[in-house]
């Protein structure tokens, strides 16, 4: 009854996106995809390769040959390149640099678009990114566009680190994130765009218990009662 049930969960970094994509995802116990992470492993391939990321060759070949999964273990969904957990490892700077220049190739984007279009044929699946209501399913019943401040969105990316001990220079980091942001919304293939149909939040001063509640409700009132059954 849920196949084909798809819920796009698109907008910034730092917008919340992917912890209440794998929420409602584990809410309802449906598939999670982080379309994000598609792009992260095609970054991590290059730099692995000895390449530059601003090689559009080479970013395409890597994403056709790629092999990813996103997949739930007891520590939670967790991403895995050619059978390699690389969760941690996509997180990286250099490679969020990285996957902020090869997502801008419109034969990269090609090329990961039938992999993120088969969660259609599953159980039914939350996927979060950028384009996922505008260009993967815009077919979608039910899609929503988080975003944020983007000085919120900074300090959330800060305390992410500090939480995990990781040191950073936040004047550095501060103008990174600010100029990935800008490739994402200006970039001529796919920008970061919000569909017209899209169920607009803004996560800016409401805790993730409010905006997960939000959502969830919308969820249901679409999907009514199929949704909630195992
Ligand atoms: O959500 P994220 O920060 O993990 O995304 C990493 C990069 O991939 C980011 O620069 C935008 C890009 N991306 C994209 O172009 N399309 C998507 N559907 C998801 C991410």
């Amino acid at each position: 009854m849920r196949e084909g049930i798809v819920i796009p969960v698109d907008g910034p970094a730092g917008s919340g996106k992917s912890t209440m994509a794998k929420a409602i995802a584990d809410h309802f116990g449906l598939d999670y995809l982080e379309t994000g992470a598609l792009y992260r492993a095609v970054g991590l391939m290059v730099l692995d390769r000895g390449g530059d990321p601003d090689d559009a060759e080479l970013a395409a070949r890597c994403a056709r040959e790629m092999r990813f999964e996103c997949r739930k273990t007891p520590q939670g969904w967790r991403n895995f390149l050619d059978g390699r957990d690389v969760t941690q490892a996509l997180r990286e700077e250099r490679v969020s640099d990285a996957a902020s220049r090869v997502s801008a190739f419109p034969p990269v984007r090609q090329a990961l678009l039938s992999f993120q279009r088969s969660y259609k044929e599953r159980r039914g699946a939350v996927v979060d990114g950028r384009d996922i209501g505008t260009m993967v399913f815009p077919e979608a019943r039910l899609k929503f566009f988080l975003d944020a401040d983007i000085e919120v969105r900074i300090q959330r990316r800060f305390r992410e680190l500090r939480e995990r001990g990781i040191p950073f220079d936040e004047v550095r980091l501060g103008g990174a994130i600010r100029a990935r942001d800008r490739r994402d919304r200006e970039r001529a293939a796919a920008p970061l765009l919000a569909a017209p149909d899209a169920v607009r939040v803004d996560t800016s001063d409401r805790s993730i218990d409010q905006v997960l509640a939000s959502m969830l409700e919308k969820v249901r009132e679409v999907y009514g009662e199929v949704i909630e059954a195992p």
